[in-house]
Formats: structure tokens, C-alpha cells, sequence
């Protein structure tokens, strides 16, 4: 039995339950990987939204739902709130009326998967004074627990929550840790980046069909050309730069820089740069307008 001792009392892994208020894209892609990993079994996952058109699949994955986030925060020590940024604050609000704050459990631990929403203002809620809040930012690859998250800790932070965080995502993943300064450019390189990296799959494909393949093979071809790719760099970490790597591929007059030549001219990389700053600003714009 897996225990760990906090200030705020014991919090035992084998009794983890999982609470989602919110059921739509990035709470179910994080149940999946989760329950994938085997870090929670699904009987020990429920999930609230108003409507059931997104608790369905919850429902299908075994999981329990109910339309009443007070059950959710009745039935689980660790609390996701997977709503949209700008509804976090009429979210908590309304579970405050329906709930003494003051009786939930102490080693209850909320995270935040909200873009841009900052901790002071999740800390605001007052869940609990001894309660654990957690910003983090992932992406949907967490599906198929090859999630990117990073993490960033409140005022209330045990070592045991830091422990608590690693058994959660280390699992379906990578997982750092981050200051809350930089939480909102790893929004645009990774929450939306995976979206970037989606649209560069596109168009190698569309290259591929472009020129006559048919397009599951030329889907294949750039899919399997990408997961290379980030596996080989993943390899070298440390040890050999992207650029290294870049350059290895390129023979002088060779196939591979003319295409590279293609990729500088139309600013390529200059305009990844740019999309991640976008995605970050507008990740702070979000987290403003949370507070209105
Ligand atoms: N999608 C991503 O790739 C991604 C990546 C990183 C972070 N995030 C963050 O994850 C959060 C959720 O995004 P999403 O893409 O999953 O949004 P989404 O698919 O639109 O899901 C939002 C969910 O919130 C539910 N909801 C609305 N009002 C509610 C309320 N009062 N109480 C409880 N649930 C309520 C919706 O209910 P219904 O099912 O009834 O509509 C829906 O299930 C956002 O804060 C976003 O910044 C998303």
C-alpha cells in the first residue's frame, strides 16, 4: 500500500479517486490515458458536466457521471477542473453554495487545467486552507500517454503532492515542473503546439498525394516520418543539437536541402516561433478574462 504523509494527513494512493468537473475533450483524453496506464481503474474515476453528451464516453470507458459537480467533489481526492477558463469562476462559486468548503477532505488535491487561469486567482477560492492547488497544462496526447504536462505549485505545496504529481503523470508521459512564469508559453509549445504538429503532418501528406500517393499511405509515410523523428531527437538529448541532426540528413547539393531551402524561404520555422507566441499571448488574454 502506497501511502504518503502530508501535513494535512495521510493520502493513500490505493484509495485515489479521481474527479473531473468538466467531461469534454481534455478531461476525457486524460481519463483514457489514465485509466491506459493503469493509474487509476476506471470505477475509481467520476465525471460531471450539465449536459450527458460528453459523459457518454466517460460512461463507456466505465467510468461513473453525474450531472452535479458537488458529487464529483463529494466522491474524489483529486479534482480536475476541465471547464473553460472564463467559466472556473462561476463554477466554484456555485459549488461553494452548495457546499461547506470547510468539510472537504484535507488532502484533497485540486488541479487546474485551465489555460492561462493563474494560481493566485484558483487560490482565491479558498477551497481549503490546507488543501493542495495545482496548476498544470497538458495536451491530448495524454490519450494515449504520451502527454507533455508541466506543473506549477500554490502557496499550499507538500512534498507529498509533488509525489503525488509524479505518480499521476509521469505515467502517460513527460512531466516537469515549472514557475508559473513560463506556464503560459508551455500552453502554445505544447497544449496547442500538438495541434502545430498536427497541421505540419497535414501538409507532409498533402505533399505526398500532391505528387500521387494515396492518402493512407502518404498519411503513414508522414506520421511515421514524424515519430522517427522526435524519437531520434529524443535519443540525442544531450548529446547531439537539432541542428546536428538537421544537418547530418543534408548532403552538399543533395535531395534533402533542396527541400530545406523550400521550408527557409516560406520562413518555416520563423512562423512555428510565431505561433507559439500567439497561443501564449492569447493563453493570458484567457486567464484575463476569467477574472471579469
Ligand atoms: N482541448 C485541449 O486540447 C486542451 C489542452 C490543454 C488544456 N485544455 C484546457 O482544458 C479545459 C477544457 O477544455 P476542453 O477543450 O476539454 O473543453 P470542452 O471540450 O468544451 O469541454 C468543456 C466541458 O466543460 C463542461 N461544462 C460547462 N459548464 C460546466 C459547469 N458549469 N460545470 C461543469 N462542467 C461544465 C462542458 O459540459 P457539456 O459536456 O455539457 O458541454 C464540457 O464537458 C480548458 O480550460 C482548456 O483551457 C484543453
Amino acid at each position: 500500500m502506497i501511502r504518503f504523509q502530508c501535513p494535512n494527513g495521510q493520502f493513500s494512493w490505493d484509495k485515489v479517486s479521481i474527479g473531473f468537473i468538466g467531461a469534454g475533450q481534455m478531461a476525457q483524453a486524460m481519463a483514457k490515458g489514465w485509466i491506459k496506464a493503469g493509474v487509476v481503474k476506471p470505477d475509481r474515476v467520476v465525471a460531471s458536466a450539465p449536459t450527458n453528451r460528453n459523459l457518454a464516453a466517460f460512461k463507456e470507458l466505465g467510468c461513473s457521471t453525474t450531472n452535479s459537480n458537488v458529487d464529483v467533489l463529494k466522491m474524489s481526492n483529486i479534482i480536475i477542473i476541465a471547464v473553460k477558463p472564463h467559466m472556473i469562476g462561476s463554477v466554484v462559486e456555485d459549488l461553494r453554495s452548495n457546499v461547506d468548503f470547510g468539510t472537504i477532505k484535507k488532502q484533497t488535491i485540486f488541479i487546474s487545467v485551465a489555460a492561462g487561469v493563474p494560481l493566485a486567482d484558483l487560490e482565491k477560492f479558498h477551497f481549503n486552507a490546507v488543501t493542495s492547488v495545482v496548476r498544470i497544462m497538458t495536451n491530448v496526447a495524454f490519450a494515449e500517454c504520451q502527454a507533455m504536462t508541466a506543473s506549477c505549485f500554490g502557496s499550499v505545496a507538500y512534498p507529498c503532492t509533488k509525489e503525488v504529481l509524479t505518480m499521476l503523470f509521469e505515467p502517460v508521459g513527460s512531466h516537469i515542473s515549472l514557475p508559473e512564469s513560463l506556464m503560459n508559453v508551455f500552453v502554445g509549445m505544447s497544449g496547442s503546439g500538438i495541434a502545430f504538429m498536427f497541421s505540419l503532418l497535414e501538409g507532409m501528406s498533402d505533399g505526398g498525394v500532391r505528387l500521387g500517393l494515396p492518402r493512407e499511405t502518404s498519411n503513414t509515410i508522414a506520421i511515421q516520418t514524424m515519430l522517427g523523428a522526435s524519437l531520434l531527437a529524443q535519443a540525442n538529448m544531450g548529446k547531439r543539437k537539432l541542428a546536428e541532426l538537421r544537418e547530418s540528413v543534408c548532403s552538399p547539393g543533395g535531395t534533402t536541402m533542396a527541400g530545406l531551402y523550400t521550408l527557409e524561404k516560406n520562413a518555416v520555422k520563423a512562423a512555428l516561433m510565431e505561433a507559439v507566441e500567439a497561443s501564449c499571448k492569447r493563453s493570458e488574454e484567457l486567464g484575463c478574462a476569467g477574472k471579469k
